[in-house]
């Protein structure tokens, strides 16, 4: 495999961050990489693993092996009465992925349309939206341990999903007590997605649409054409605005919290969750400590979604990840200060 030096990393994380890779590997099979893994000069814990880049900020140039992913393929493995089960490489772009399963006839991944990333970054972070998380449709993944080469397969309940949360984000010894941070390679993802298809449609922006055109039995793609509106409406495209999607996770209090909070801002936008506790919208707190629009060196707040920092440099001068970082902690404290939460960060940072 060509071990590339020097590599600049400014196109492959979508924030458009300059930064270099020491050095950089194109992974394109399992071979490849356990070839890798044997060579005398391999250091497990000195690797970076990297997608598609959309959910990083870089805060300098990576001294690790930046790993890049891109075992390609998609294939149906199964079909039965109850659903079909597909599988796709992890170097595969998500959004080509959800939209080539939709062209074969197979529904169930179109509330997950326009997603930056790749498919082996997807259950990493467990991504969701409009009223689907990638675990409502996972069935399994083939990864690589890259300490010892060996490939290992997990099930949806081995991956620890949460919200925007799996076993990939923790180390070994982290809270949950068994973690894979930095330990795994995913090679291949599955999905099983089931027989017969029914939309979900829950949410308020997929409501809106429905009352609008007056179509209330939507086909998948109808629904994958929404999302996709819906999404152009309000996150900016990487391509033309680097950012990494929501920059905070939504937090959750507890009903008190919420209380306390509805009593000072009736107006914060809050949903019950199952088990007891009240989720935030972090962009509603955000824009109500006035940041939307708002530039601080070459980081901004998106000026249609307060969740969304982003890139307000230029191909020449980009935005550094210290920027972003330094931008993030003063939201950070004006929302701890205003409404005593602290948000946490979504992506990666390195
Ligand atoms: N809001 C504001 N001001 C803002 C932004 C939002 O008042 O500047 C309010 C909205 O009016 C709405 C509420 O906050 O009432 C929630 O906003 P939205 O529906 O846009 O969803 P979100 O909670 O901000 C989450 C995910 C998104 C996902 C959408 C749709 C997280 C961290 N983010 O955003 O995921 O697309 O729901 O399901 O959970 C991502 O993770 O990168 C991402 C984009």
């Amino acid at each position: 495999m060509l071990v590339e030096n020097h590599v600049a990393l400014q196109r492959l994380n979508t924030f458009g961050i300059a930064a270099r890779a020491h050095r950089l590997a194109r992974v394109r099979s399992e071979a490849e990489l356990q070839a890798l893994i044997r060579h005398p000069d391999w250091r497990a814990d000195e690797v970076f693993v990297l997608g598609g880049g959309s959910n990083i900020v870089l805060t300098g140039d990576l001294r690790a092996l930046v790993l890049k992913v891109e075992v390609a393929g998609r294939r149906l493995l199964q079909e039965t009465d109850k659903g079909w089960l597909v599988e796709a490489g992890a170097g595969e772009p998500w959004h080509g992925f959800v939209a080539w399963t939709l062209a074969q006839g197979w529904p169930g991944l179109e509330n997950l349309a326009l997603i930056p990333g790749t498919v082996g970054a997807s259950p990493v972070q467990n991504i969701g939206a409009y009223g689907v998380e990638l675990q409502d449709r996972f069935h399994g993944l083939d990864a690589i341990d890259l300490e010892t080469g060996e490939p290992f397969s997990l099930n949806a309940a081995q991956c620890g999903f949460g919200y925007r949360d799996s076993v990939f984000k923790h180390a070994r010894a982290g809270a949950h007590g068994f973690g894979l941070a930095g330990r795994a390679l995913i090679t291949r993802v599955r999905f099983w997605l089931p027989k017969p298809w029914q939309p979900v449609l829950g949410y308020l922006d997929l409501e809106r649409k429905m009352a609008e055109t007056g179509s209330h039995a939507p086909s998948a793609q109808q629904v994958f054409d929404w999302i996709c509106d819906i999404r152009r409406a309000k996150l900016p495209d990487p391509a033309v605005i680097g950012n990494a999607g929501s920059f905070f996770k939504n937090p959750t209090v507890t009903p008190e919290q919420c209380a306390d909070i509805i009593g000072r801002d009736p107006k914060v936008v809050h949903y019950p969750m199952p088990d007891g506790s009240i989720k935030l919208a972090a962009g509603w707190l955000i824009d109500a400590c006035g940041w939307k629009g708002k530039t601080v060196g070459h980081a901004g707040v998106y000026e249609k979604q307060a969740l969304v920092l982003v890139n307000r440099g230029d191909a020449e001068h980009p935005c550094t990840g210290g920027e972003v970082m330094t931008l993030a902690k003063a939201i950070q404290t004006s929302v701890y200060e205003r409404f005593g939460i602290r948000l946490e960060p979504e992506p990666v940072v390195v």
